[in-house]
């Protein structure tokens, strides 16, 4: 069979065990709340990632200004400006515009923990009750975050990302790193390599 020939300047692909067997993976984000990086576009600015929040947890009231999807993996979760629940199997759609507060409590069905998947576009921008913008992120800041984190693990050169260079590549920096799924995550964001790079050969 002839093997297919990829296109020059494409970037590894990414299949992982989503939820990981290293706790030190979550990134803690805000009181019992987590998140576990999957892929961090810095072409497209999305992001996609595992939120895990424990009962009690909240997430602030944020605006998304972009479209947001979400598949429940685990437990159940509601937004306290809406009636429904999001329970496990569940999938769902956060319009360009929303505007809402994730909580994990009794009303939701009192489970201890969610584990839910996340795809996100452009940025969340966190809220008062005024509606008055108080902070936000964006694939950037997740970046920042798990690379913050990711120094509990192993020593990242700031270079290795700041210069594009792909980090896969890089195999004794892997080597040295007690997870290296998690430095292939980092990995893409070296994939911001301009077009007419990519396709010289
Ligand atoms: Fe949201």
């Amino acid at each position: 069979m002839t093997p297919i020939r990829q296109l020059p300047g494409i970037q590894p692909e990414i299949a992982i065990a989503a939820i990981p067997d290293d706790e030190r993976v979550w990134v803690p984000q805000a009181p019992k709340v987590w998140f576990r990086p999957l892929l961090l576009n810095t072409v497209t600015g999305s992001w996609c990632n595992l939120l895990r929040v424990r009962q009690s947890g909240v997430l602030s009231r944020h605006i998304h200004p972009s479209w947001v999807t979400g598949y429940v993996i685990r437990g159940a979760w509601r937004y306290l400006e809406h009636d429904w629940v999001a329970r496990e199997g569940s999938f769902v759609y956060e319009p360009p515009g929303e505007i809402h507060t994730l909580v994990v409590d009794e009303a939701s069905g009192g489970d201890t923990e969610m584990i839910t998947f996340f795809n996100i576009h452009g940025a969340m921008v966190y809220v008062d009750e005024a509606g008055q913008p108080t902070g936000y992120e964006d694939v950037f800041s997740k970046i920042d975050e798990d690379k913050a984190e990711n120094h509990k693990l192993c020593t990242l050169p700031e270079s290795s990302i700041a210069t594009q260079t792909c980090i896969a590549a890089v195999p004794d920096l892997v080597a040295n790193c007690r997870s290296a799924e998690m430095i292939s995550r980092l990995a893409v964001r070296a994939s911001a390599i301009p077009v007419t790079e990519a396709f010289e050969t």
